[in-house]
């Protein structure tokens, strides 16, 4: 008989990536004033003692913030990655070895690693999950139902994730609470606006060095995520056409001077394509037909499935690698199609994610969400929250204090004012 290996205690990369990681992770910290008054209540005051949570996120600078923070706060936590391609390597080891997080997570990996981790993390016998995607929460109904007496609660980041838990909710499977860290106005209004719109032209430049001025850019998806992009591109000077399925975001989309139209239309335009609706095959075969020769397609959505790579790849007659993130497909009709990140979160796999400072307002979310869950264990409905508004308004004035801003406040008169209904034309 062979004998059982013991699980690892991490899986990184390279522990000696640690003191890099060290330094990027303080760099980080100078952009996130809010976690770092979070993480020093939480010192003071312990909230999760005793507590075991599981953090399955992008393993970045940020995250590595969040995840101190929440150890300061006395947990024992665990983390793995949420994305393959995700992995800051120097990070994940700095963890490890200055921290003592075990992670389990390697840039590159492969999915079949990626779902032992999740299986790892649910060793790991959570109280708390947080989450981005959902994975580990799916995981943990479909295979672990007598863990599920052990949940606290979840947390999750973003619209993908929310939109599973919501089926969980409605299949009647989701047997704890859920909160909705993408709900909260800190979180979405600016990371998946600001920060979606700048990191992924990032991720998008350091795969191809593109120059974005007088391109015409495609934006399927006019969420927050496809604002922010649209509005970034216009802002470089390209031409941005927005392809939607929801009437009223079109309209919007038109109101604010772009360009709407059907996929099929704006196939043959675009010279780069950005995914970010959250659904599967938004760029599919008959897209791929009658794109420009060199088009480049890229995905910021959740999953990478937005783009239908197993149709491209059956449509061509060679794959070559271009530069880093970037490899070209030759077509049948003598032309190419370039294909960046493998159609993975461009803005973590080419770059950094979400620059700290809307990360910042993000994981405080994340934090004082997993607190909330702790203070109301056992007194909130097994269903999907939104997080409360005075976390939500919290967290934008300790973000304001930090940026040096200071706002008015209503006068008395005007207190009674709008608390009136007496005074009239
Ligand atoms: N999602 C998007 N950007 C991120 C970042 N920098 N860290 C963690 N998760 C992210």
């Amino acid at each position: 008989m062979v004998a059982a290996v013991p699980t690892p205690k991490y899986e990184v990369k390279d522990l000696s990536l640690a003191s890099m990681g060290q330094k990027r992770i303080e760099w980080a910290a100078r952009e996130m004033p809010v976690i770092k008054q979070i993480r020093e209540r939480f010192a003071a005051e312990k909230p999760f003692a005793g507590i075991r949570l599981v953090a399955c996120s992008h393993i970045t600078t940020e995250t590595a913030n969040l995840a101190i923070t929440l150890q300061a706060g006395g947990v024992d936590a665990l983390l793995i990655a949420s994305n393959p391609l995700s992995t800051q390597d120097d990070v994940a080891a700095c963890l490890v070895s200055d921290y003592g997080i075990p992670v389990y997570a390697i840039k590159g990996e492969d999915n079949e690693t990626y779902h032992r981790h999740v299986q790892i993390a649910l060793d790991h016998k959570p109280n708390i999950i947080i989450d981005d995607g959902s994975d580990v929460v799916a995981t943990l109904i479909k295979e672990r139902q007598n863990q599920l007496s052990d949940i606290i609660g979840t947390t999750e980041e973003t619209t993908t994730g929310i939109v599973r838990l919501q089926a969980m909710f409605n299949d009647g499977v989701l047997s704890f609470p859920a909160m909705n860290v993408n709900d909260a106005e800190t979180k979405h209004f600016f990371d998946n606006r600001y920060g979606t719109g700048q990191s992924t032209l990032d991720g998008i430049f350091r795969a191809t060095n593109v120059l974005l001025a007088g391109k015409a850019v495609v934006v399927a998806g006019y969420g927050w995520c496809g604002k922010g992009v649209a509005m970034r591109a216009k802002g470089l000077g390209a031409n941005v056409i927005v392809t939607e399925i929801n009437p009223v975001r079109a309209i919007e989309a038109a109101m604010d001077g772009f360009r709407v139209m059907p996929m099929i239309k704006a196939a043959a335009e675009g010279d780069v394509f950005v995914t970010l609706t959250g659904n599967k095959h938004v760029i599919r075969a008959e897209h791929f037909e009658v794109m420009k020769d060199g088009a480049m397609v890229s995905n910021a959505g959740h999953f990478d499935l937005e783009i239908d790579l197993q149709a491209l790849g059956a449509k061509a007659t060679g794959v070559k690698d271009a530069r880093n993130f970037t490899q070209e497909y030759s077509m049948s009709n003598g032309k190419s199609i370039v294909v960046l990140g493998e159609g993975r979160l461009i803005n973590l796999a080419a770059a950094e994610g979400h620059p700290s400072a809307v990360m910042d307002m993000s994981f405080a979310n994340q934090a004082l969400a997993c607190e909330y869950l702790v203070k109301n264990q056992g007194n909130l409905e097994a269903k999907v929250h939104s997080i409360p508004e005075e976390i939500d308004r919290n967290i934008a004035a300790l973000k304001l204090k930090g940026m040096g801003i200071e706002i008015d406040t209503l006068t008395e008169d005007q207190i009674e004012y709008i608390n009136s209904w007496t005074v009239g034309t």
